[in-house]
């Protein structure tokens, strides 16, 4: 079957890594030899890949990248953007199931607002793959790719140990390592996203000993996961949070801030911008040391410019490949290949999954992993904007 063929040649690419090599390229002179995604029922069905906001630059660097890999394979795409609004997400995915999608690939908002559309999508026999977020609460999810998000969570509290000093660059004690106290903040992602608990208890693995034993201190005491998650992962959120800290917590001048634990590029920015606003990174008082996740134009020139210390590298490109390779599997009738059979558990079942690993990145590494990797141009990072 012409699809099935196409489908091979995708993998054959995205098996080398080439997700640049396009179909004309690949495609000589064997039957079926046109344009991918060209809408002729014979080259490939329709993916349906539902992703939740434009707002971030991961999420549109994923939908791309999702896209060309499913073109490359052969197939038409419909790939939509929900503004971070669960009803839009539901009816655009509940569209994509009368357009006569045949396979799924969802990145959520809120992990358990999906249920009904999964009802919809196996009643149709249409395999659903839920992308970097676990869908959750739902039966109805079949393959689950990811990063290794508890590892993120490790990897976060990690640097945040290694800017201030505690910490050498192997992850060992510091020989040489300042007295403290340390004072830091503690903030979390949105609670609806299953991700959120995963990096906060990663990180607070590492970050707990050093707080039982007074080494970190987090003055405002707000160390619960309910209480420093930033709903819908928003900037302004994180940025009026941390307003309220500075206000309520380091007036006077006495107490300043050495360290904040941001679960995301997007919420260091806000951290960032409140700590700018009140005199940090100017005269005698330091920007803390500042974390992150993402690795975005706007937060790679950040570090280069030392307001933000490190991010933590998911290569996008990579997660949508293993998004491709799960869709064109079940699509072929087979099932794809998990390397996790435990960890996420959905509330329902738990779901195989492929993890991927992730890397610390900060001004020491930023331009072997991302600009020499082609993740990031030096124009975007210097520009802090992607094209
Ligand atoms: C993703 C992060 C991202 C965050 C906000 C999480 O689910 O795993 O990479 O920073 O959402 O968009």
């Amino acid at each position: 079957m012409a699809r099935k063929l196409w489908a091979k040649r995708g993998m054959a690419a995205l098996a080398t890594g080439a997700m640049a090599v396009s179909l004309a390229a690949c495609g000589g002179g064997g039957a079926g030899g046109g344009g991918g995604g060209g809408g002729d029922d014979e080259e490939g069905g329709l993916v349906g890949v539902a992703m939740p906001t434009q707002t971030y630059e991961r999420w549109i660097a994923d939908g791309d990248a999702v896209k060309s890999g499913l073109e490359e394979a052969g197939y038409d795409v419909d790939l939509q953007f929900a503004g971070d609004d669960i009803p839009t997400q539901q009816q655009q995915i509940e569209a994509m199931i009368s357009k006569g999608a045949e396979a799924l690939i969802i990145a959520s908002i809120d992990g358990t607002a999906l249920g009904s559309q999964l009802e919809q999508a196996a009643a149709a026999d249409i395999p659903v793959i839920s992308y970097d977020r676990l869908i959750r609460d739902s039966e109805n999810v079949d393959f689950y790719v990811t990063f290794d998000n508890y590892e993120v969570g490790v990897q976060q509290g990690t640097s945040l140990l290694t800017g201030l000093g505690i910490l050498d660059e192997n992850g060992e004690e510091a020989a040489d390592a300042p007295e403290g106290p340390f004072n830091i903040e503690l903030f979390a992602g949105s609670p609806d996203d299953n991700n959120a608990g995963f990096f906060f208890d990663g990180a607070m693995e590492v970050l707990q000993p050093y707080i039982d034993d007074k080494t970190l201190v987090v003055p405002s005491k707000q160390t619960d996961f309910g209480t420093v998650a930033i709903q819908r992962w928003e900037q302004e959120g994180a940025q009026e949070r941390m307003e309220n800290l500075l206000t309520s917590t380091y007036t006077g001048g006495d107490t300043t801030i050495d360290g904040v634990l941001a679960p995301a590029d997007v919420l260091s920015r806000g951290v960032i911008t409140a700590l700018q606003n009140s005199g940090y990174g100017k005269g005698d008082l330091d920007m803390p040391i500042i974390t992150g996740q993402d690795a975005e134009a706007a937060s790679a020139k950040l570090i280069e410019s030392g307001d933000q210390y490190s991010t933590i590298f998911k290569d996008t490109r990579l997660l949508a490949e293993q998004a491709v390779i799960a869709a064109t599997s079940f699509l072929e009738g087979t099932e794809p290949e998990a390397n996790d059979t435990e960890t996420y558990e959905n509330g329902v079942k738990v779901v195989p999954s492929y993890l991927l690993p992730t890397v610390i990145v900060t001004a020491d590494n930023l331009e072997a992993e991302l600009i020499e990797s082609g993740y990031l141009t030096e124009e975007e990072v210097a520009s802090g904007q992607t094209d």
